[in-house]
Parts: C-alpha cells; sequence; structure tokens
C-alpha cells in the first residue's frame, strides 16, 4: 500500500504562539496526505536564549489547541507530527507532538540531543528513541528532531525498533546534514523525511539562518523529493513501508543481521 507524505516547509512567526497555532491549523485543512510532518518549533519559533523569555510561548500537551490538532489529525485520518516547545510543569523540552488518528493522546518525542543555546532554554529529552505503529495504515513512524541527526545512534535505534520512516522535525542551520540523511536512510533502509523551516530569527546581534530544502529520501537513500532553500512550500512524495522491512539487499546479506555489535564501543 503506498501512503502520502507531506513534508511542511514554513517560517514561524517569533514568539507568536497563536499565529503559528492558526498558520498550522490552516495548513493541516489544506493538505491532504497519509502523514504531514511540521518543522522543530513550528509553533513559537526558535532562537530563545532563556527559559523566561519562552516559557509563554511554549505548551502542555495536553492543552486545547493540542486537542484540535489531533482532532484534526482523526478527522483527516492522517498521521500528523508538530515540533513545539513543550511544558511540563516547570521543565521546558523541544519536543514533537506525535497525532496518530487510532491514539487516544498525542504522544510526545522529546529531543535527545540539544543544540547550541537550546542548552538555555530546554531540558534534555528524556523518552528516548521509540516507534508508532499506526495498524490501519500499516506504517510504523519514528521521530528524531534535527540536530538528533548528528548521531548515527538516532536512526540506527529507530532502524533497529522497526520504523519505516524516520521523520524529522528541523530548523537546520548548516547544509552538511544533505550528505548524511540518504546515508541514514540506506544504512538503515528506511524512509527519510525532513522538515525543515526556512528565514532567520536574531536575537542582540546575532541571526541564525534556516536553510529551508525540506526533503524526502527513500530507503536506498535516493532523493524522492526536496523544497527550495526559501519560501512556503509543501513537499509531497509517496512510500512504501512494507519494502523496508527486509534488511537484505542480495541472497546472503541482511544489514541488521550482519551487524555485529560486540565488535563495537
Ligand atoms: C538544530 O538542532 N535546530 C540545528
Amino acid at each position: 500500500m503506498e501512503l502520502s507524505v507531506a513534508l511542511i516547509q514554513q517560517s514561524p512567526l517569533w514568539a507568536n504562539l497563536e499565529y503559528n497555532c492558526q498558520i498550522i491549523q490552516q495548513t493541516i485543512h489544506q493538505t491532504d496526505a497519509d502523514i504531514l510532518v511540521f518543522p522543530e518549533l513550528a509553533t513559537s519559533g526558535y532562537f530563545f536564549t532563556s527559559k523566561e523569555d519562552l516559557m509563554p510561548h511554549s505548551i502542555d500537551v495536553h492543552c486545547d489547541i493540542c486537542k484540535t490538532f489531533h482532532t484534526m489529525a482523526r478527522e483527516k485520518n492522517a498521521i500528523i507530527v508538530i515540533g513545539f516547545a513543550e511544558r511540563d510543569k516547570d521543565t521546558l523540552y523541544n519536543s514533537a507532538m506525535l497525532l496518530f488518528p487510532h491514539e487516544e493522546k498525542p504522544i510526545v518525542y522529546r529531543k535527545t540531543h540539544l543544540f547550541y543555546k537550546e542548552f538555555l532554554c530546554f531540558s534534555p529529552g528524556n523518552t528516548g528513541f521509540f516507534v508508532v505503529e499506526d495498524t490501519a495504515k500499516d506504517v510504523r513512524v519514528g521521530t528524531m528532531i534535527c540536530y538528533d541527526w548528528r548521531f548515527p545512534e538516532s536512526a540506527r535505534t529507530l532502524g533497529l525498533r522497526g520504523a519505516d520512516i524516520i521523520v524529522c522535525p528541523s530548523n537546520l542551520v548548516t547544509d552538511v546534514w544533505h550528505i548524511a540523511m540518504p546515508c541514514r536512510a540506506l544504512e538503515n533502509k528506511v524512509y527519510m523525511a525532513v522538515a525543515n523551516r526556512y528565514g532567520t530569527e536574531k536575537v542582540g546581534d546575532e541571526e541564525l539562518t534556516f536553510k529551508g530544502e525540506s526533503a524526502l529520501w527513500g530507503y536506498n537513500g535516493a532523493i524522492m523529493a526536496k523544497a527550495l532553500p526559501h519560501g512556503d512550500a509543501i513537499v509531497y512524495g509517496g512510500i512504501q513501508p512494507q519494502l523496508t522491512r527486509s534488511k537484505s539487499f542480495n541472497s546472503v546479506n541482511d544489514i541488521f543481521r550482519d551487524r555485529r555489535p560486540e565488535m563495537y564501543v
């Protein structure tokens, strides 16, 4: 069965939760796909340098807006993944809400590897890497966020846990990830879906530029679809999750069975 994936490339307004959530809502309304992926911190904007500044733009995953997004996922029968600044009592996490049409509640992945000044606002994620299965669509979805890509263990863990597709809400500020993502796809035989934001944000005299080029790679590492570096875009691709499940690539070798973990650090 082929499933459609939509990678949403946007540029959220910094510290404007209400506006960003409206745009996300509109985009969900207008987008028909089995899996929709939004960028990292799509609700809040990215560049905060204190917990106090970010706190008013963070949300609890049980809040009304998350419930609304989840209701939309049910109505559209779509899996929706949205990066957001998550508040859990006094703690902030750089998280993704995973909205599955047949799950009762939103599921949360909290970014494992914090990047640059994120340490000033967020606590390191404590959920670990996990895979969620949608049995109706017959797809197993693993999530990592942006800088998690620099650690091959992230994608490997998701691959070993049975992911067919790794979705990666991102706010990438370099270009080197274009080298790594297809490798992560190939070496784990999984689809790799990066929804990246574009635009700039400035704090004091420091400016960050986000690189766009949201992209989908096939399980053999081939690029399937890619957005431009700048501008709103929705990148679509079709995936066949079942084709990722045998890890063999000839009559002898199987990339998971051939692993020799006792030889690794
Ligand atoms: C990043 O993790 N936002 C680069």
